[in-house]
């Protein structure tokens, strides 16, 4: 009697390179637990590991000479399918890296795997185009006879991709590569184009939404610090949780009531990661461009994790390099129910002590995190006395809407209001600003 089986899952083993003198986030140990749980994310069951302290790496093969032999005989012990490199490796090094591992081991590095896991998760439109795109730009320098795609090999998502598959990337001569690159090239083009023309129609959109937005606060942290569950805990808005890395690739924007009544547009980003090349960043500008528009980044930190403060490091460089830095940051440390005793989580807290500390799987701290917010967002607005005729009945609602009002006298003509709005309205409000906010802040 046979049982029904599914799939083996392909095996990977893992192989990390640390560099002396080279500062590195996290050490070694911990780079590759990260890599062996974005091989797990991506379907692949890790069979084994290989690390190497070098000063640099190898001009052919990355590793020593010596160490490749030590791989090579525990992949072909551990039967491995698949060997993941934890660095990006040059060309030349797959090349050469291929030649010395043989036709049956399928050579892949860091960010292969983490753009074939962004292909599986890519939900829109849009975030689809750039995968494809960022995996083509990947992929035209390093055309060998090997490369084939991982999604369709673990059975992952990844129908996006699928129109990869007709490129032959396995097994050509020089001048089959050479049409392949050409082909590559022709589809780069046609995707640009066509991702111009989606971002286009966003921006249409966006600029719809911001001539009278309410405020956005983007949620940004390390991936699996709990930004869904966070953004679902606000809003049971049901965006997808799951205990994998980047569950989330794609904005997803929610409306929330803070104290006081005010509306907030809170909206979920992508997980950053360590050794994100920065090619990679520019492929997700639909999430980056919602964050460096944002009025205020809710940074969420996993305090439970290990590496806590060298995630937060991460993403507040990711942060900067995408040119954020300027945007108000409160800091979220979340999961504090896993902590042994939260009053008593002594050093974790203490790092970050303008910190709202919150569970968002079970609520504790949320009603707080909301008052911060509400009190940050706040700070930037501008106090006001304006003079309204009714005719503006658009600037009056606006000022309801998204001011915080303080007193308001109805006169025959308009209303007088004494209040607050946010920085970015201040100039609409100008032709009809009785006070100026210093005297108003004064009257107040
Ligand atoms: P990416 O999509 O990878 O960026 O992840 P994310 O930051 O959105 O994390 P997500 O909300 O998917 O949560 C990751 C895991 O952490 C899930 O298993 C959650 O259930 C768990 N988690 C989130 N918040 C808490 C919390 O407050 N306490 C505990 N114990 N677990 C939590």
């Amino acid at each position: 009697m046979s049982r029904p089986t599914r799939p083996p899952r392909e095996r990977a083993f893992l192989v990390g390179v640390s560099l002396r003198g080279k500062p590195q986030l996290l050490p070694l140990e911990d780079s590759l637990a990260e890599l062996a749980r974005l091989a797990e994310t991506a379907g692949l069951e890790v069979v084994g590991e290989a690390a190497q302290r070098l000063t640099h790496p190898h001009p052919k093969t990355f590793v020593g000479p010596g160490k490749l032999e030590e791989i090579k005989a525990l992949v072909e012990e551990f039967q491995a399918d698949v060997v993941i490199f934890d660095d990006e490796l040059s060309p030349r090094h797959l090349r050469e890296l291929e030649k010395a591992l043989g036709e049956k081991v399928r050579l892949l590095d860091r960010t292969a795997l983490i753009l074939d896991i962004f292909a599986q998760h890519a939900h829109t439109r849009e975030g689809a185009l750039q995968v494809e795109l960022a995996q083509y730009a990947y992929r035209l320098p390093r055309l060998t006879r090997a490369w084939t795609h991982l999604a369709r090999q673990t059975g992952g998502g990844g129908g996006r991709s699928g129109r990869m598959g007709g490129v032959g990337l396995r097994g050509p001569g020089e001048r089959q590569l050479e049409v392949d690159r050409r082909e590559i090239r022709r589809r780069m083009a046609g995707l640009r184009a066509e991702l111009e023309k989606v971002r286009a129609h966003r921006r249409r959109h966006r600029a719809r939404r911001r001539k009278n937005r309410l405020p956005v606060v983007a949620l940004v942290g390390y991936t699996n610090a709990g930004k869904s569950t966070l953004l679902n805990r606000l809003t049971e808005a049901g965006v997808y949780v799951a205990d994998r890395l980047f569950a989330t690739l794609d904005p997803t924007t929610r409306r929330v009531e803070l104290p006081g009544g005010h509306l907030a547009l809170f909206t979920d980003t992508v997980g950053f990661i360590q050794k994100l090349p920065t090619s990679l960043v520019a492929a997700f500008r639909a999430t980056l461009e919602e964050i460096t528009e944002a009025d205020l980044l809710l940074h969420v930190i996993d305090i439970t994790h290990p590496q806590a403060g060298a995630q937060a490091a991460a993403v507040l460089q990711t942060l900067a390099e995408i040119g954020a830095e300027h945007i108000p940051i409160l800091t979220v440390l979340n999961k504090i129910d896993r902590l042994p005793s939260p009053e008593r989580a002594p050093e974790a807290l203490a790092a970050f002590p303008q910190a709202v500390a919150i569970s968002a799987l079970r609520g504790d701290g949320v009603p707080e995190l909301l008052q911060a917010v509400s009190e940050k967002l706040y700070a930037t607005y501008a106090p006001v006395v304006v003079e309204l005729p009714y005719e503006e009945g658009g600037l009056i609602a606006l000022f309801h809407e998204m001011g915080q009002v303080e007193e308001v006298q109805h006169h025959r003509g308009g209303v007088r209001i004494r209040g607050r709005v946010p920085g970015r309205l201040v100039a609409r409000y100008a032709p009809f600003v009785v006070r100026t906010a210093a005297e108003a802040e004064r009257e107040a």
